[in-house]
């Protein structure tokens, strides 16, 4: 198995563009990139605030370009070898807020990443998509070819991107989609607004988490620095291994009320768990990744269990804390309210 972090994926003299490379992905792939010897360009609206990232603003490598995918022009992809597409608005609430606005951004925009991309002769283009597409699924261990029934606008706008980009593979334009699963984990633009996350932060406050929407849906779930080195990985590989295919980025499946178990038991603290009557969440799948693994040798390293230790440590060290800007929702509320700077 080959392993994404082998020194053998180091490739200086790369400039990959990475858009949403302010966002809670988008900067630690930025970051590993940058660590890898790469030039990165940052190319978001920084909706989160530049100062998030400000020590990848001081590496000579990385080049912060505030702009707007919707106007992306092939000036922004020049010199470019390869295109990260991880801009959108970025979970099934702040999805609901102006489904307009979300199509308009997640997939009209993004299909124009990509269009832009292979017109300026950037040969790689991979679309950071999510495991959300399979939505209310029916059967256990998902993969590729299992139905998607796309519960959301959020989830519904990224199966459109998907189709779009995956038409634009050409010989010269390689093109292929990583479905990633619920991430977790510690990133500069941190997200109280995962289940991993959010779990961690209410044990560490109070000492109790709560299980909500039943309790019984399988939910994928991989951490921040693992669904990075897939999306690197497949920047990287052969194009007859992934022109044109769709991976899915997994660490482990787990029920809500499993997840729930294992962060408490994983802390160093006593935790109560309340399980909190009320809507049953539809949003039900399980997905398998071996398609990724044996294509690109891609093997994620961090558990959710470990991945809860990351946070809680952060928090006790006071190196990552909630504000609003890291609940997704509430940000773009806002954003939306106060200036309408998303609708334009
Ligand atoms: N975090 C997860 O659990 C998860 C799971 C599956 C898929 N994804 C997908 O991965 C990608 C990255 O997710 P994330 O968690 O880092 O989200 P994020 O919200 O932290 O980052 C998204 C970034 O995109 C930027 N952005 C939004 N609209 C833009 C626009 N019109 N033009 C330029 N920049 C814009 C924002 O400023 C932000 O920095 C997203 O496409 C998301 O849908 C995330």
């Amino acid at each position: 198995m080959l392993d994404p972090y082998h020194p053998q994926f180091i490739v200086p003299e790369r400039t990959a563009l990475v858009t949403g490379a302010g966002g809670y992905i988008g900067s630690t792939l930025a970051s590993q990139l940058l660590e890898l010897g790469y030039r990165v360009i940052g190319y978001d609206r920084y909706f989160f605030g530049k100062d998030l990232v400000s020590d990848l603003l001081l590496h000579p490598n990385f080049e912060a370009k505030v702009g707007d995918i919707r106007d992306i022009g092939p000036e922004d992809c020049e010199g470019v070898d390869v295109v990260y597409d991880l801009a959108s608005i970025s979970n099934d609430p702040a999805g609901e807020l102006c489904p307009t606005l979300t199509v308009s951004i997640n997939s009209v925009g993004r299909s124009r990443v990509a269009k832009t991309a292979r017109e300026a002769g950037v040969p790689r283009y991979v679309l950071a998509s999510s495991c959300s597409v399979y939505g209310a699924s029916s059967g256990l261990d998902l993969d590729e070819t299992s139905l998607c029934q796309p519960l959301t606008t959020y989830a519904k706008a990224c199966l459109d991107c998907e189709h779009q980009v995956i038409e634009m593979a050409r010989p010269d334009f390689t093109v292929c989609v990583l479905r990633q699963g619920t991430v977790y984990g510690v990133s500069r633009r941190m997200r109280f607004d995962l289940v991993v996350n959010i779990m961690t932060l209410n044990a560490w406050r109070s000492g109790a988490l709560s299980v909500t929407g039943g309790g019984d849906q399988w939910r994928p779930f991989i951490h921040v620095s693992d669904t990075a080195a897939a999306l690197r990985a497949l920047g990287l590989a052969d194009q007859d291994r992934v022109q044109a295919e769709t991976f899915n980025a997994v660490g482990e499946n787990m029920k809500i009320s499993e997840v729930a178990e294992t962060v408490a038991a994983a802390l160093p603290i006593d935790v109560r768990i309340d399980h909190v009557e009320g809507n049953l969440d539809r949003r039900d799948y399980n997905v398998n990744s071996d398609k990724l693994k044996n294509t690109v040798g891609w093997v994620p390293r961090m558990t959710v269990a470990s991945g809860a230790q990351e946070v809680f440590r952060s928090l006790e060290v006071g190196h990552v804390h909630r504000c609003p800007r890291s609940e997704t929702v509430t940000w773009y509320k806002s954003l939306i309210s106060n200036s309408n700077v998303l609708l334009r």
